[in-house]
């Protein structure tokens, strides 16, 4: 058995747009929504324990995230649900953690970290799950995880669940982290918060200036509720005319297109220092795509 995986990325991600559509009687609201990966993210470190191995035996977090316990953390739940749906003779595990995704960012690095998780330890264990396997399981972690799983830049509906591939084109983006972490919850049950978005078709999407295309229903209501959100969106806005400065996901990260690493590196520069601001690239498939197994069909933007 291979006892180590090196270098693991996690990934952010962008919402192009975000629409909801309406809300289900659990109170989970229905999406659609744009996911980009970027070649940015968190980098995890996994290596087996030699003591021998047991249907508890120890799944240890190095680096963990002040202030969460282990038990409430992503990864560590991933490893554990995994360990319990498949596991009676499974070797511990050491996983470290190099942090870089902000929480309550709306980039999805906790989610990107479980589905991470989900991957090396299905390789490491030789669980051999299927991708469906692991995305059912990712789902039980939260409503982003199923879409690290999936692979590939993909539009989502449902909770953020159901997936189909989305070819996007290769871009740069600049993004900025406006110091403030939003709790999602507090977005999705704000009064405020308008759940009657027009359902869209992928033909809609994929046939428009993408970058431009909708707008994300929960960005109103996280700038009003956050105003060094509504502060990030404007200089932003200011920088870039010709684009649109946007929200991620349920924010805080707000974050636009750009033509190419020249001009993505000129913004990052010119950012007032209160601020943490980084660009990337768009990815079209994840970093971890070689240990993931094939077995959605792959429809590209249908
Ligand atoms: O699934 P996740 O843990 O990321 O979601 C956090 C919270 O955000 C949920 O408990 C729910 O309140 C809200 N949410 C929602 N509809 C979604 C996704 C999240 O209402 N599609």
């Amino acid at each position: 058995m291979q006892a180590t995986l090196e270098n693991c990325l996690a990934p952010a991600k962008l919402n192009l747009f975000l629409h909801v559509t309406g809300r289900r009687p659990d109170g989970y609201h229905l999406l659609q929504t744009a996911f980009q990966l970027l070649d940015y993210g968190d980098t995890l470190h996994f290596s087996l324990h030699p003591e021998p191995a047991g249907p508890d035996a120890p799944i240890v977090l190095c680096g963990a995230i002040a202030g969460v316990p282990d038990t409430d953390n992503l990864i560590w739940r991933a490893a554990r649900l995994l360990q319990q749906q498949t596991g009676h003779h499974l070797p511990g595990v050491n996983i470290a953690l190099e942090k870089r995704l902000p929480m309550g960012g709306g980039l999805g690095g906790g989610s990107s970290d479980a589905a991470t998780t989900l991957i090396a330890l299905n390789h490491l264990w030789q669980l051999g799950l299927s991708r469906q396997q692991l995305m059912t399981l990712g789902l039980q972690l939260g409503a982003d995880v199923p879409f690290f799983l999936f692979g590939r830049n993909a539009f989502a509906e449902g909770v953020g669940e159901q997936l189909r591939v989305l070819d996007t084109p290769k871009s740069w983006f600049v993004v900025l982290e406006p110091g403030v972490m939003v709790p999602t919850p507090t977005i999705f049950s704000a009064k405020d918060l308008t759940r009657d978005s027009k359902p869209i078709t992928i033909a809609d999407f994929s046939s428009s200036t993408i970058w431009q295309f909708g707008k994300n229903d929960l960005q109103p209501v996280a700038a009003r509720l956050y105003p060094q959100v509504a502060e990030a969106l404007a200089w932003m806005a200011n920088q870039h005319s010709q684009q649109q400065a946007r929200m991620t996901g349920s924010g805080a990260c707000v974050f636009c297109a750009v033509a190419d690493e020249v001009e993505a590196q000129n913004m990052v520069q010119a950012v007032p220092p209160k601020w943490r601001a980084w660009y990337a690239k768009g990815l079209q498939q994840h970093p971890m795509a070689e240990y993931l197994p094939i077995d959605v069909p792959i429809e590209v933007n249908a």
